[in-house]
């Protein structure tokens, strides 16, 4: 399967990607790494690992523009199945339907909750005892759509958004390869009614309380 990973910053998802395609037989590879942001620090991780990149700014540009040269990007790369790694860009209804089931998102918290870009703020401030990340197909109204892995993780009663956040982060780095490989795999369908439906799940996962559980 020939994937890109969207993204607009530092890429600590985007590493944990790479990694997990760099070993040997897994069923994805990375073919492209693209940005809406240039400066974006994660392409030099892509570059280092060999994996061409695209800085297509979306600054200061309508989003069909930005958006119809992303779309020519990723055909030309003949992409497979599109990641969003900490891409900071909404897009638009038109191109998530031209997508469909292959565009994928990880989101920092367990949808439906806190959804946006402060997802850890929310759940700070909402009091909850449990956080965690979500690894979904994307539809157009941001941060919704069939539901593929999500993973767990305490509040501690001395978290700051930072400290959660980094907690959240790692289990990002672990469930996100997961979904990737699954799909590839071919185990994972989206049912009529928009949920996930995943075969055979076989190897162990321990540490986390990861859902579905392997
Ligand atoms: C992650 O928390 C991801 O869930 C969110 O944006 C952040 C991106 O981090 N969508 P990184 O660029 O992958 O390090």
């Amino acid at each position: 399967m020939r994937v890109a990973v969207l993204i607009s910053g530092r890429g600590t998802n985007l590493i944990s990607l790479i990694e997990a395609t760099k070993t040997p037989g897994f069923p994805a590879e990375i073919v492209l790494v693209a940005s809406n942001r240039p400066q974006a620090e994660g392409l030099a991780h892509a570059t280092a690992a060999g994996i061409p990149t695209a800085a297509i700014p979306s600054q200061g540009r309508s989003r069909e523009d930005f958006e119809s040269d992303l779309d020519q990007a990723l055909v030309r790369a003949r992409v497979d199945l599109v990641c969003l790694a900490g891409f900071m860009r909404l897009l638009t209804p038109g191109f998530v339907a031209g997508w469909g089931d292959r565009l994928i998102n990880i989101h920092p918290s367990l949808l439906p909750a806190f959804k946006g870009a402060n997802a850890h703020e929310q759940a700070i401030a909402s009091g909850v005892r449990i956080a965690g990340c979500t690894v979904h197909f994307v539809r157009a109204d941001m941060d919704t759509g069939p539901i593929i892995i999500q993973a767990a993780v305490p509040v501690l009663a001395t978290d700051d958004k930072a400290t959660l956040a980094a907690r959240v982060l790692a289990a990002e780095h672990r469930i996100y390869p997961m979904a990737l490989r699954w799909i590839a795999e071919g185990k994972v369908t989206v049912d009529v009614d928009d949920r996930v439906t995943i075969a055979d799940l076989a190897s162990a996962e321990t540490g986390l309380l990861i859902s579905p559980a392997p």
